[in-house]
């Protein structure tokens, strides 16, 4: 059985290079037919055009049939911000959104849908948490709601605003992590609340959107990659070589898999699944105990290691 999304066009919003989730995606959605739409964040459009228009990214654009994955349209967006009115002053002055205009979330969904008509995937691949380094206990109001702003609501007001724009069957699909649930210290500022209202939104969003536009919303909790945004925070070796030591499966986790996983949440094999958080992390979500806690004192574990 193979997935064909021949036909299918995808709006895949948080791509600002290719090394992140939302690249990966849309590699494996380009692999399986669709066509790529992107929204990268606009103080990185420039950069981002200017690397594609360089060929930066050719080798990571090769698909394996040979040909090169190609993006229809690449538009500037904050998804911070739902309307222009939204848009404070010192950010519609500031050098990187000079130039650009039409980046609120209404105002891509309506020039997407007028350029291209109707879609039939949305995918959500963007945090941002300015205070992600501080402890919980010492996050801002203001931090802590930015992160709720760019990291939720986002997904929220995306789903809001391009609803009406999904074909029926569509789906759209988000990207949470692990620490909605179980602690991760040093993934603060607000972001572990964020990616909780992530995975809640997911199921109410499922419902609401469902009975409105009969289309499928769900999230993936994904294991840890080396991302742009993951090597800001800071300790994604430690996070990644933690994994390799402790999940049932011992191998390092790829974005290929990400991909993978979610072009199926996405295609019409997965019609009846919607409303879920599912996790691609090697398993690492299973797990209660770290194996290599040097206060365990393991004796002979043949599974633990290799
Ligand atoms: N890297 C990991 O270990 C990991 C693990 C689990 C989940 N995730 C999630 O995967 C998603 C993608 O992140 P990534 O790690 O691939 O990093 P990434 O840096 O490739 O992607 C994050 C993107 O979000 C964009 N962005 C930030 N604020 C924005 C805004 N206001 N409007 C529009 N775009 C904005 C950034 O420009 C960037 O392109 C995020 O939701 C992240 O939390 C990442």
């Amino acid at each position: 059985m193979q997935i064909n999304l021949k036909g299918k066009k995808a709006f895949i919003a948080g791509i600002g290079d290719d090394q992140g989730y939302g690249w990966a995606i849309a590699k494996a959605l380009a692999e399986a037919g669709a066509e790529i739409i992107i929204g990268t964040w606009t103080p990185l459009l420039k950069i981002f055009t200017n690397s594609w228009a360089q060929g930066k990214f050719d080798a990571s654009r090769q698909l394996s049939n040979g040909k090169m994955m190609e993006i229809l349209k690449v538009y500037p967006l904050d998804a911070s911000f739902d309307k222009p009115e939204d848009v404070p002053e010192e950010i519609r002055n500031n050098k990187r959104y000079l130039d650009a205009a039409g980046y609120t979330v209404s105002e891509v969904a309506a020039a997407v849908a007028k350029d291209f008509g109707k879609i039939d995937i949305l995918v959500h691949a963007l945090a941002n948490g300015p205070e992600v380094k501080k402890p919980l206990l010492e996050t801002s109001r203001a931090g802590y709601l930015a992160a709720l702003s760019s990291s939720s609501y986002s997904f929220v007001s995306l789903v809001a605003h391009f609803g009406p724009h999904l074909n029926a069957g569509g789906s759209a699909l988000s990207l949470s992590y692990i620490a909605s649930e179980r602690v991760i210290p040093g993934y603060g500022g607000g972001m572990s609340s964020a990616k909780a209202a992530l995975e809640s939104d997911t199921r109410t969003l499922a419902w609401e959107a469902g009975r409105k536009w009969a289309i499928r919303i769900n999230t993936i909790s994904a294991g840890p990659l080396r991302s742009r945004a993951a090597r800001a925070i800071g300790f994604i070796d430690s996070m990644i070589e933690y994994s390799r030591a402790n999940a049932p499966l011992v191998k390092e986790m790829t974005a290929e898999e990400v991909g993978q996983s979610s072009v199926f949440l996405l295609s019409p094999l997965a019609s009846a699944i919607t409303g879920v958080t599912l996790y691609v992390d090697n398993g690492m979500h299973a797990m209660g105990l770290a194996v290599d806690s040097p206060a365990l004192h393991v004796q002979e574990c043949t599974t633990c290691s290799t």
